[in-house]
């Protein structure tokens, strides 16, 4: 299989920390619902390519994302290997549940916006917080590490513009309420790179370093990477991203696929850096996941190296 070839910059870092979400944000907008030994066997190969960290599902209300309600099953069948990897949990009942089964990373998601928050969380943008203030400090008493999501940072399908101090302060909040590290969501894909380095100077200057920052891009206008490139010339080393670019969420219309790991990973590879994923077998499990999903994979590089087969014959 074809790789780049490598034009290293010094002026970048040497090493990058991807965090898969492709069976948590892919899977969970899916018009069917995948089988769980498929979501299983999907995490599996993922973890076998080398992604280090992989977001395996959430422990949201089954209700509201059906497709994700089979997540003590999926955490249950992965047994030990299972246990550190990340899942969402928006409340006390979501961490009861990850508790339950010794898992032992969680990730709350918060909206920097307050029609976000009322139809992903039903709650109010103040609300938010006092529903997540005791998943964190419960979760941190038990020993587990606690990540944040702040959505909307670039644009929100119905508030519009999303001013730079307000995505800040929501995001802060979250982060002092314990967690180990933020993920600043373009939820709809609406951001630039002008906006990527304006939002991470405003971070730094409220006392949040690059190094305690993610990004999470999803590619609705085709601006993830060049997004993910002003982040990581910024100095952000942890980038979200999902295999094959399956993604969006059930509660934002507009939103589309998350960045494409394949793509990710060609764009790090080619500038020197590390990732420990292998891209043969990172392709060959978006190509596999295509298959079962019946559909091409919207990955660039995977249409270009691995030609998704529309193979759902197994
Ligand atoms: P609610 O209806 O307000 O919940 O939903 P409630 O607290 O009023 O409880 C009502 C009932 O639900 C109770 O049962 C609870 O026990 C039960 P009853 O007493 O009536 O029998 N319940 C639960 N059951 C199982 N697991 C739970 C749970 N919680 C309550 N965790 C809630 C509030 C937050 C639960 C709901 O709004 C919800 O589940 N929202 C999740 C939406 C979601 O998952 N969205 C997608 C993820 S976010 C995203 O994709 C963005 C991201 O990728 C970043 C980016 O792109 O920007 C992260
Ligand atoms: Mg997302």
């Amino acid at each position: 299989m074809r790789s780049p070839q490598v034009v290293r910059d010094p002026a970048l870092p040497e090493r990058v920390t991807i965090y898969e979400v492709g069976p948590r944000d892919g899977l969970q907008n899916e018009a069917t619902v995948v089988p769980a030994e498929v979501k299983v066997e999907f995490i599996r190969r993922l973890l076998a390519a080398g992604l280090p960290v992989v977001e395996a599902t959430s422990f949201v209300h089954p209700r509201w994302v059906p497709q994700l309600a089979d997540a003590a099953e999926v955490m249950a069948a992965l047994g030990e290997a299972g246990r550190p990897l990340p899942v969402l949990v928006p409340n006390e009942r979501g961490l009861d549940r990850a508790l339950e089964l010794g898992l032992r990373h969680v990730a709350i998601f918060g909206s920097a916006t307050e029609t976000f928050a009322r139809r992903n969380l039903n709650r109010s943008l103040d609300e938010q917080f006092a529903m997540f203030e005791p998943v964190v400090a419960r979760a941190r008493e038990a020993g587990l590490d606690v990540r944040a999501y702040v959505s909307m940072c670039f644009g929100d399908p119905w508030e519009g513009d999303v001013a730079v101090d307000q995505v800040v302060a929501v995001g802060k909040r979250l982060f002092d309420l314990g967690a180990s590290q933020l993920s600043l969501g373009d939820t709809i894909g609406v951001g630039t790179a002008g906006h990527v380095t304006a939002l991470l100077d405003a971070f730094n200057a409220a006392g949040l370093p690059d190094g305690v920052l993610a990004m999470h891009f999803h590619d609705t206008y085709g601006q993830a990477l060049t997004n993910a490139l002003a982040a990581l010339r910024h100095g952000v080393t942890t980038f979200d991203a999902s295999a094959g670019g399956l993604g969006g969420c059930p509660y934002a219309e507009s939103a589309t696929g998350n960045l494409a790991t394949e793509d990710l990973v060609w764009m790090l590879h080619g500038l020197g850096i590390e990732t420990g994923v292998s891209l043969p077998a990172l392709v060959e499990t978006s190509v596999w996941m295509a298959g079962r999903l019946g559909r091409p994979s919207p990955s660039r590089v995977v249409n270009a190296v691995g030609n998704a087969p529309a193979d759902t014959s197994a």
